[in-house]
């Protein structure tokens, strides 16, 4: 489903720093800037709510000077509400949570918003979009996860286009903003479908980072998939 009269311009990348290297990451999300890359992602991960560990706010806040792009942190923590006012303070911009664990949904995503940020909801592969249909009048995006969050360099499951086709129905249908972010294994061989499905916002880890090659190369193949979506 095509959504015109969105253009190419209205669809954001958001490079994942999990696949960044680390060792000069600030270099890159200023490369990043040069380039013209609207966000950047970063993916908290706890160790219990996904088998990986990642990084916390600290990280977000040593490369917030190095760039002006938006901050967007997405949790996969077992108790986000402890560490929204880390990432609030941290300078996160938006900050996302997961549907799965969370029996106060609707409070978590007041306590990012009263903070200051934008507030979105995750959904992993195996969760309906049907969980939402209460607060999406509230949410300012939602995360469409395309792997089972926890690890960089997966496989994009395809089941997750009509997942986003669907939101980007009700979304019509209700006359609603919010935005649809989509993450996991998005490679510029799938945005062009990703894209017209209906979403925005682009996570792009390894297909950003891997590799070692130029991120001007990688951030090009991406804007040329995104262009072909129109
Ligand atoms: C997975 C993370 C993703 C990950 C994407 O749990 O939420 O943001 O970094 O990496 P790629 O693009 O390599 O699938
Ligand atoms: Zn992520």
């Amino acid at each position: 489903m095509n959504t015109s009269p969105r253009k190419p311009a209205d669809i954001w990348l958001a490079p994942s720093l999990l696949a960044a290297d680390w060792s000069r990451a600030g270099e890159q999300v200023a490369q990043l800037q040069e380039l013209g890359v609207e966000w950047l992602h970063f993916d908290a991960m706890d160790g219990h709510f996904v088998p990986n560990l990642s990084f916390g706010a600290l990280f977000l806040r040593a490369l917030r000077a190095s760039g002006n792009q938006h901050f967007d942190a997405h949790l996969m923590v077992e108790n986000p509400s402890e560490r929204i006012p880390e990432f609030l303070a941290a300078g996160a911009q938006s900050i996302s949570v997961h549907a799965e664990n969370q029996p106060h949904l609707h409070r978590l995503v007041h306590q990012i918003q009263d903070g200051g940020a934008l507030a979105g909801v995750v959904l992993n592969p195996a969760t309906p979009v049907e969980v939402l249909s209460v607060l999406l009048p509230e949410l300012d995006f939602v995360l469409v996860m395309s792997v089972n969050p926890g690890f960089g360099g997966q496989q994009f499951l395809p089941l997750c286009l009509p997942k986003i086709e669907q939101l980007a129905r009700l979304r019509a249908e209700l006359g609603l903003h919010f935005k649809i972010q989509v993450d996991g294994g998005v490679v510029p061989g799938n945005t062009t479908e990703i894209v017209r499905a209906g979403a925005d916002i682009l996570v792009a880890g390894s297909a950003i980072f891997g590799g070692g090659g130029p991120l001007e190369a990688n951030v090009t193949a991406f804007r040329a998939a995104i262009e072909a979506a129109f």
